[in-house]
């Protein structure tokens, strides 16, 4: 896979860069403004690194789910704002992707300029599962750039045309960060150094069914949080209330704990709400007495504890899923409890992208604690997962 600095040596000053970036940042439902930057910064080594060498640098990015056409909501605009802040240079915004306003805004970019496309996914042709329609959509933005550079690592397993299709007309290269990504992933997948321990939280078993059917022979220890451990101590037996429950992947639980005995761990108490609100009620209880009433939304101290001595063992770590509701602060202390231990471990760790990720910034934890910070989720498990990745396999092409 050729990188940035393959590129660099050849020179990109004066050629126009289109650089495929992951600028999916969250935004605040009120006010529209960004509450996590983390994915802009993450991106910043790749085009300072171009600016400097005098490229024209065209950054395109999706935001959100969009259905296919122009939805305000999902502009781009404040991101555009926010990128320019942080490479200290105004960044030009175009109003369309691959039209008029795209067309002229690279157009009129002088070297070392940036330009950021508005999203996406404001097109049908990026998301499209018809090669012809994804193909004239890719056509329409390779022509807007001379050589590609994907720094997406965040969208590289979707089959997309400006991940997917747009390398198969340029000269294309892996930008740092998802050089980065793949390195460290490649980490976990390759020989680890053991003890190895995985923290799995979030709300469903089975977004991570696939990924903990291809952990589960390879790690020391699964920990289990988030609202997916109802459905396994549902599995254990307990009644869990009124939390949430995958009542159809009960048996694939059972069946994973018979796989491995003593692999997974899971709470043996939680915090029980009446609601699913910051004001409700709640008491820490067993994993077992769980009352018919009560929800649980976070693990409690003494899970906790034990989560924190498996991860004190531990040499490699990889942690994906907050282990409670953590945008509450009474649901946080299990997501900050694990985050803590993983930090004070002397462990290589990885978080996995999304919402740990956030929840990392979010309760103002050190960042630089941990080993690795992707900016992956769906992305990283995907990797551990041992899929091909659609936008990594355009790269090696
Ligand atoms: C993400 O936030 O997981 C990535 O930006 C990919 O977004 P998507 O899940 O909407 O494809
Ligand atoms: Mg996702």
């Amino acid at each position: 896979m050729r990188n940035l600095d393959d590129l660099l040596a050849e020179g990109v000053s004066g050629r126009r860069v289109l650089v495929r970036a992951d600028l999916n940042v969250p935004l605040d439902k009120q006010t529209g403004e960004i509450t996590d930057d983390g994915r802009i910064r993450a991106v910043l080594p790749t085009l300072s690194a171009l600016v400097q060498a005098g490229a024209k640098v065209v950054v395109c990015s999706h935001l959100g789910r969009p259905k296919g056409a122009p939805d305000p909501q999902f502009s781009l605009r404040p991101v555009a704002g926010r990128l320019g802040e942080l490479l200290g240079a105004p960044v030009h915004f175009a109003e369309d992707t691959v039209g008029d306003s795209a067309r002229s805004t690279v157009a009129e970019l002088a070297d070392g300029q940036v330009a950021l496309l508005e999203n996406l996914r404001f097109n049908k042709g990026e998301t499209s599962k018809d090669d012809t329609e994804r193909g004239a959509f890719a056509d329409q933005l390779a022509a807007l750039g001379d050589v590609y550079v994907d720094d997406a690592f965040g969208a590289v397993h979707r089959k997309h045309a400006s991940v997917h299709d747009v390398p198969a007309r340029l000269p294309h290269v892996a930008g740092r960060l998802v050089l980065r990504e793949v390195e460290v992933l490649s980490r976990l997948t390759g020989d680890p150094e053991r003890p190895y321990v995985v923290v799995l939280g979030g709300s469903k078993v089975s977004d991570k069914l696939a990924v903990i059917e291809a952990l589960l022979p390879t790690v020391d220890r699964l920990l289990i949080g988030g609202g997916m451990c109802f459905t396994f101590l549902k599995a254990q037996g307990h009644e869990v209330g009124t939390s949430l429950l995958e009542a159809e992947m009960v048996d694939t639980c059972r069946n994973l704990m018979e796989r491995a005995p003593g692999k997974i761990m899971l709470p043996v108490d939680v915090v029980a709400a009446d609601a699913f609100a910051p004001d409700a009620a709640h008491d820490t209880v067993p994993a077992d007495g769980i009352p018919s009433h009560r929800l649980g939304l976070d693990i409690g101290p003494e899970t906790v504890a034990g989560f924190a001595a498996a991860l004190s063992q531990a040499k490699t770590i990889f942690w994906n899923g907050p282990m409670g509701v953590f945008e509450i602060a009474a649901f946080a202390n299990g997501t900050r409890g694990v985050a803590e231990a993983i930090t004070k471990a002397d462990a290589f760790s990885v978080v996995g992208g999304g919402d740990s990720a956030a929840a990392v910034r979010a309760l103002g934890l050190d960042e630089s604690s941990f080993g690795h910070i992707s900016t992956g989720g769906g992305a990283s498990l995907e990797y551990l997962e041992g899929k091909t990745l659609p936008g990594i396999a355009a790269l090696e092409n």
